[in-house]
């Protein structure tokens, strides 16, 4: 049994990975930007802890073990949250004496020039110098990603706007979930094999079944893969040679939709 605190733990992912820390045997606090819910589930602890501006991350390690780190900003204030609060998590870690920081990351941060991909590679950079012993993962996009990136940013009015060349090897939450549930027992392992799903779509291939599903009603315009999207036409956001996800993105969008793609 290990005192684990998860930063987002109330997040996409790190709503996948509380339950099955605790169904390992392992305490579990949650790190939240906000205050406690009052229908926190049993057996669950809550830690009030902000990356931006440090309050609260000195109570959040107290008595902790394994900082588990899915917190992060990607939209907004994200060099301070992503990697001006990992060092501020960092630092509060060490002086608690926390045995083991786990990062997850994404696949091709190293590669890539989007700033919220060149702010995870900084995080990453941060923790590898910090001394603090750490395991870091890094992990495809999500499905759901696909899925409110056609709702938001890909849309305008009645058009979905499809970069067709872009290439995404979609992952379920679950599987990343498992995954580092899974390899969290270890202790720290510094960089792990990178995990992707098991298929690579171009985003034509992604767009397609989604309109057919989703509810939305938009029309399909292809347009091409410029600037940092060309990254994504190039693959260097993808790792085809670790195909470890099972959850396709038709089984995917079955699931979240109730209707065969
Ligand atoms: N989405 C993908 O495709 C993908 C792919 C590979 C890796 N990842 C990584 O996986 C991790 C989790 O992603 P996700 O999609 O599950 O994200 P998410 O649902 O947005 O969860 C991230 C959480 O971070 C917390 N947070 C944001 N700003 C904060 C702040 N200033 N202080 C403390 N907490 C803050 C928020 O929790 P509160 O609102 O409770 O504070 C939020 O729920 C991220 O590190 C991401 O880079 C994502």
């Amino acid at each position: 049994m290990t005192r684990i605190l998860v930063t987002g733990g109330a997040g996409g992912l790190g709503s996948e990975l509380v339950p099955l820390l605790q169904s390992a045997g392992h305490d579990v606090r949650i790190g939240s930007s906000r205050p406690e819910p009052e229908d926190l589930a049993a057996g669950l602890e809550w830690a009030q802890g902000d990356l931006l501006t440090g309050d609260g991350l000195a109570e959040s390690v107290a008595g902790i073990e394994t900082i588990v780190h899915c917190a992060s900003s990607p939209f907004k204030k994200t060099q301070e949250a992503d990697v001006a609060g990992t060092k501020r998590l960092l630092k509060a870690a060490k002086a608690a004496g926390a045995g083991h920081f786990y990062y997850i990351s994404i696949v091709g941060v190293d590669r890539m020039t989007l700033p919220y991909y060149r702010a995870k590679y900084a995080a990453e950079q941060a923790i590898e110098a910090s001394g603090v012993p750490y395991t870091i993962l890094r992990a495809t996009q999500f499905h759901s990603l696909l899925d409110a990136f056609m709702r938001t940013l890909f849309r305008r009015g009645p058009f979905l706007f499809v970069p067709g060349a872009a290439r995404f090897q979609l992952i379920d939450t679950s599987e990343v979930a498992r995954h580092m549930a899974e390899t969290v027992e270890t202790g720290p392992s510094g960089r792990l094999p990178d995990i992707g799903g098991p298929e690579v779509l171009t985003a034509a291939e992604i767009a397609k079944p989604w309109l057919k599903v989703s509810g939305v009603r938009a029309v399909r315009v292809p347009v091409p893969a410029l600037g940092p999207l060309g990254q994504f036409a190039k693959g260097l956001n993808i790792c085809p040679e670790n195909k470890s996800g099972r959850i396709t993105w038709a089984q995917w969008l079955e699931k979240t939709y109730g209707r065969s793609s």
